[in-house]
């Protein structure tokens, strides 16, 4: 549950809808579940195995299992999934901070009452506001970096096993709604409606050579792999766990997630006359239209930030733990003073991305978010696979994996030893 916890969050619920709709929607799901599957499953398995069998950090974890500590190539790599985390939870909490917002905005009731165009001047209105944004960020920050100090994660945990099933129930009763908004209630449409037809059939000439990019960018950040997280959570799993298993559950619950927010969000877009394409403020824009328009809005519109802001919670809590453990087992700082570094040069870098991006509507930080999600993650990736198909002792690795299917196993190595490294580098390739 704290693996599927880390992997469900705002990529999911924001990212994945605002994406889809930049690119070209059915034709990107195609490639995006592909790659997921393909890719990004194998690489969340190698990456818990790594972790489980070094039972250390990103920082240490390389180079304890190949026995040298001073392998200059495998410390970079394992640095590197540090420097990714750090950097995505400088801007993850941003977003997050947003979400804050909205909820806060939810309690006082203001937002149900404001037309689309209003919905959409104040969403820009926030966006131009340095210090609203920095604000929700310094909070959402603040209360990431409390719960990492205390090393009170494992609370937030509990706290998620039960604050998850209400976050998948209230996505699917937001999805009904908002399909009933576009069918006008006529039901029998259902396979002809806009949305179905924008999401279920791909049409190729909206899909670009840069949208398989973000796919593979997309499908690397939903599961959060690649950033130091996986290995910290492999290294606490249980003996029993069978690795394959785990990995496959948590890929499927995440792609649901994704699949139902597209469902939730895509019939406002089509019903408004609103644009799919129109980047990083969809969610934002939408969702507040959808709760002024059904019964109880104001109610599910403070249940569903306060579920979004804790789903947010519990991935910022996973990107920030790998920075710390660095910090605690590499540097030898203890567990506060590493969380409060940490969550304070990630608050300055934050700080940083929002006073640079006021003259252009959320740029700088996309650019960031698109350079860390879908250059530098695919590279670890790569760097990744090539560790557990060439560097690690196959023996070892089919043995940490704990799975009982010797079939699925083989395939498994083949497509780690190969495929995912060969497939990531063609798609790099075809993008520059
Ligand atoms: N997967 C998370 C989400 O969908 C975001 C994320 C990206 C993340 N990288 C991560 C979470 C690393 C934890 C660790 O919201």
């Amino acid at each position: 549950m704290s693996t599927a916890g880390a992997a469900v969050g705002l990529g999911n619920i924001w990212r994945f809808p605002y994406i889809c709709g930049e690119n070209g929607g059915g034709a990107f799901i195609v490639v995006y579940m592909i790659l997921i599957f393909a890719i990004g499953m194998p690489i969340m398995i190698s990456e818990l195995t790594i972790g489980r069998a070094s039972k250390k950090g990103s920082g240490g974890a390389f180079t304890k299992l190949i026995g040298n500590k001073k392998s200059k190539v495998w410390r970079t790599v394992g640095l590197l999934g540090v420097i990714i985390a750090f950097i995505v939870s400088s801007y993850y909490s941003i977003i997050a901070g947003w979400t804050l917002d909205y909820l806060y905005e939810s309690f006082s009731g203001k937002l149900v009452h404001l037309s689309n165009s209003e919905l959409q001047g104040y969403f820009d209105h926030f966006m131009g506001s340095d210090n609203a944004q920095i604000f929700w960020h310094v909070i959402f920050t603040l209360l990431t970096t409390l719960i990492l100090s205390g090393g009170i994660s494992s609370s937030v945990e509990w706290f998620n096993k039960i604050t998850m099933p209400f976050l998948f129930l209230i996505l699917i009763g937001l999805m009904v709604f908002s399909l009933n908004i576009e069918l006008e209630g006529n039901w029998s449409n259902f396979f002809q409606s806009e949305t179905i037809d924008f999401l279920f059939k791909p049409k190729w000439e909206n899909f670009t050579r840069e949208s398989f990019f973000r796919a593979l960018g997309q499908a690397a950040f939903t599961l959060s792999i690649a950033s130091g997280t996986m290995i910290s959570y492999g290294s606490y799993l249980n003996k029993k766990e069978d690795v394959v298993n785990l990995s496959a559950i948590v890929v499927v619950m995440d792609t649901f997630v994704a699949i139902l927010a597209g469902l939730m969000i895509f019939p406002i877009i089509f019903h408004y006359g609103l644009e799919p394409g129109s980047g990083t403020g969809l969610v934002f824009i939408s969702l507040p239209s959808l709760f002024s328009q059904i019964p109880g809005g104001a109610i599910f519109s403070l249940v569903f930030y306060f579920l979004l802001c804790f789903a947010a919670l519990s991935s910022s809590i996973a990107i920030l733990e790998p920075v710390v453990t660095h910090l605690i087992d590499e540097v030898k700082y203890p567990r506060r003073i590493a969380a409060g570094l940490s969550g304070f040069l990630s608050l300055i870098l934050g700080i940083t991305w929002i006073k640079v991006s006021t003259l252009e509507h959320s740029g700088t930080f996309t650019n960031v978010d698109k350079l860390v999600s879908d250059l530098l993650i695919p590279i670890e990736s790569v760097a990744i696979c090539v560790f557990v198909g060439w560097a690690l002792r196959k023996k070892l690795f089919l043995k940490t994996l704990n799975s009982h299917s010797p079939l699925f196993n083989e395939v498994l190595y083949f497509v780690v030893k190969w495929i995912c490294p060969i497939g990531i580098f063609l798609i790099l390739l075809n993008t520059f």
